[in-house]
Parts: C-alpha cells; structure tokens; sequence
C-alpha cells in the first residue's frame, strides 16, 4: 500500500510502500541511505545491503538525484531522520532513472533557477512557499465564505479599462479589440446590485513596463464588493479580513514559515486596529524625512517603504487627490479634490499589497469622469446603467495575492510567489 510520507507516524511497524523521487542519498559499502521525497515531505529510506536482493541494492547505487522510485519496507521511528521516520527498505522499484539533473544542492543564479522554475519548484523552499499561497487563498476565501459573500466571477476578455489606459494588454478579438482585465471590479459592482456582498478571485493582467521586485504583468487578485457600505465600512472590511487571513497562516503554516525563516514576530503584530492616515499625513511623513518627494503625486516603491517603517503594521492611506487615482472613485464631499479611495501599505518594505475605494455612484458625475479620462464612453454604457436603475452608495477593493504572500513568506522579489511568474522579460516556462 502506498502512503503519503507525512502519514508515517500511523504505520510504525508496519509494511508500505513510498511513490517518490530520490531528493538526496549517501551511501557506505554496506548501507545506502536514501532521502526520498514525495510531496508530503521527506523520508530516508534505509538499505542493509545483506537484507535485500542484489537487484534492489543495484538500484540503490545507480539511481540519481530526482530518480523516480517505489520502495517498500516498514516505517520505524527514527529522531534524527528528517520527519523524524525511516523506512527499512526490503525492495526498491526504479520508474525512471533521471538524467544529469540541472540544480544541484550548489547555489545557482536567479536567472538560472528562473529558467528552470518547472524543476526548481521540487525544492523545500518552493514547497513552502506554494503551500502558504495555498492556505492564504484559502483563508482569504473562507472569510468571504462565511460571511455570506458570493464568489462572482468576471471576465477576462473585455472592452473597458478599469485601470488606466496605459498597462492594457490588447489582443484582437474577432475583427475588434479586446483588452485582458486589468481587474474585474467593474463587473463585481454589477454584481453587488444583483446580490449584495459578493468578490471575485482570478488571474488580472498589466503591461507593465518596470521592471521592479513588486511587478507581475499577470498576477492574482480577489475583489470583494458590497452595496450599501462607505469608505469607513470599507476600511473596516479591509483589517478584518487582513488579520483574519495572517492569523489563520501563522496558525496552520508553522513548518513552512520555519522554512522560509521568516520572522514570524512582525505577522504577530499584524492585530486591529491598523494606523488611518490621509494621504496628506503620508507626503508629510516623507517631507519631515527629506525624501524630495513631492506633493500631489503617487507614492514610488522608495516612498511606501519610507512610509511604513513608521509604524509596525499595515498602515492604511485614505483621501487621496483625485489627480492620481482611477474614474470610478468617489469624490469626498468636502474636499472635491480628493477621492474616497484607500491604500494598505505592508509593513518591512513590501508596498502596497490593497488598493480600495467608495465608488462613485452619481450618473451625471461619472460620465463626467469617463469623458475627462478619456474612456471609450460607448463601452461604459452598460457601467453607468449600474447608476441609472437604483444606485447605492458602494465599495470594495482589492488585494494582490502575490504581494500578499510576498509580505506573509517575507520574500525579497515578488516573482516566487507565484508558481510560474510573467514578467515583462519572462514568458518562460
Ligand atoms: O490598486 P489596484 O490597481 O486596484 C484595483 O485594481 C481596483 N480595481 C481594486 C478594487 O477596488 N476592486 O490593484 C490592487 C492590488 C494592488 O494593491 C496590488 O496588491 C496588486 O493589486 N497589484 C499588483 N500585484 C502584482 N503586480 C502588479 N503589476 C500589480 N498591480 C496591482
Ligand atoms: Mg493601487
């Protein structure tokens, strides 16, 4: 019977196989220890020379680094062997024999792994990091779950620019022009007129042309959206959600965040309430620092990092000048020159990891703002008709999943915490 390495500790004594490859081995003239790997974990997997078949033993020898192999034995405790199991071997089963393989335990360049993501991802360290992506978004979707919210899903394809013309990805489309989403928030606030409390969670894309650590052209973002809620409720929304989901990673991704060697003291403190600032706080803070940043643009990477250093967890910036955010944010009634709109700003230098607003809800003001950005007024109708049959008062926002687990795993680029990263100079693997 196969069974997972992690299972081990419920067939002590017992005889099972393991389906895996070989992770590492050493070897003696008369015992061969074979670390294997399968997934779940890792096993060393014992061969007495004098206990097995010549056969068996003769695989032992040859077999190679990421070698493919069934071995039978029985599990007994070992301490000292990783997971703290081992495998007395009675037989092994070669399914292939690998060739030379590419990464050694050796350092390698970040090109060179790069290129080589679909093997690099067998490494500990990327199996770390893909099962907090897992567990994050399965938090991050069970906190919406279980508050009545449901999952809508917006298209991929579409006519509208969401957010600015300038990252679009055009592809042709029957005769006419098509864009990848930049996000799907336009159609979620369609369908938080049709159901209330509702999100999205999918593949967003932007052309971006920096090249920077916190860029993706293709990345992943949930986009929940709620009728009836203001900015105050909307940031509410935000840092309920965002402690729920590193509580729930700090609570289930123990093993993996050891792995990482992440600091685990700076997620701890991630508890309510998160600092409010204004967006004119902000440019202070960055004025009293002598950044030479300037009043009235946005906030670079250098900025936010300035930012946040000043506080020791994730500090939302509200009422920004309308100049600089999206058409769609709702101007604050007493200052027509600022939108109600909010950025979360992650704490050790991880930027801006959400981006939220109250959505402008008024028919008139808005196709104002679709002329004045100089949108395609004839593929918004549908948008506006959102205002024309019973607007509400609405927000929502949205979080990128790969700088959120960025920030969570503590990693210094955001292109491992996506499986395989698209980039501006990278389509490969
Ligand atoms: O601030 P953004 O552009 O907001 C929106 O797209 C809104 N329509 C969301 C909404 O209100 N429903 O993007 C939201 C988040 C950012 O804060 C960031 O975490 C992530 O998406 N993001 C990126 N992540 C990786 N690579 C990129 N190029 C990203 N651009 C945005
Ligand atoms: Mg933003």
């Amino acid at each position: 019977m196969i069974i997972s390495i992690n299972k081990a500790s419920g067939y002590v004594g017992k005889e099972v196989q393991i389906a895996g490859w070989l992770y590492n081995k050493r070897s003696s003239g008369k015992l061969q220890f074979l670390i294997l790997r399968d997934g779940s974990g890792l096993m060393q997997a014992v061969v007495f020379k004098k206990g097995v078949s010549e056969e068996t033993w003769g695989i032992g020898e040859e077999i190679t680094q990421e070698s493919s192999v069934i071995a039978t034995g029985t599990i007994s405790e070992e301490p000292r062997s990783p997971g703290g199991f081992e495998l007395q071997v009675t037989s092994l089963e070669l399914v292939q024999k690998a060739e030379e393989y590419p990464i050694s335990p050796k350092e390698h360049g970040i090109e060179f792994l790069m290129d080589n993501r679909h093997l690099w991802l067998r490494s500990k360290r990327q199996h770390a990091i893909l099962r907090v992506r897992h567990q994050i978004i399965r938090a991050m979707r069970d906190y919406l779950d279980d508050r009545d919210f449901t999952l809508v899903d917006p298209p991929i394809f579409t006519p509208n620019a969401c957010e600015g013309t300038s990252t679009l990805f055009e592809t042709e489309y029957f005769g006419s022009k098509a864009y990848l989403t930049q996000s799907g928030q336009l159609y979620e606030e369609a369908a938080a007129m049709a159901l209330g409390k509702v999100y999205s969670f999918g593949p967003t894309f932007r052309a971006e042309k920096s090249k920077t650590r916190r860029h993706l052209t293709e990345f992943w973002m949930l986009e929940p959206e709620v009728a009836y809620m203001d900015i105050n409720g909307d940031m509410d929304l935000i840092e309920d959600f965002m402690v729920e989901v590193v509580a729930r990673v700090l609570d289930k991704c123990g093993e993996e965040l050891k792995v990482l060697e992440r600091d685990t003291s700076t997620l701890e403190k991630v508890t309510k309430s998160f600092p409010r600032i204004s967006y004119d706080e902000a440019a202070k803070i960055l004025q009293d620092k002598g950044t030479g940043f300037e009043y009235g643009s946005d906030f670079g990477g250098t900025d936010e990092t300035v930012i946040a250093e000043s506080f020791d967890r994730p500090v939302m910036i509200h009422s920004w000048p309308a100049d600089i955010k999206a058409f769609y944010m709702k101007r604050d009634p007493n200052d027509n020159s600022k939108v109600l709109a909010v950025d979360v700003i992650a704490p050790e230098g991880h930027g801006e990891l959400v981006g939220g607003s109250q959505r402008e809800d008024n028919l008139d003001e808005l196709r104002k703002r679709i002329k004045e950005h100089d949108l395609s007024e004839k593929h918004f109708e549908w948008y506006l008709d959102l205002r024309r049959y019973g607007s509400v008062p609405h927000s929502g926002f949205g979080i990128g999943l790969e700088r959120t687990v960025g920030w969570i795993c503590g990693l210094k680029h955001v292109r491992e915490s996506i499986p395989f990263p698209r980039m501006m100079h990278r389509l490969t693997p």
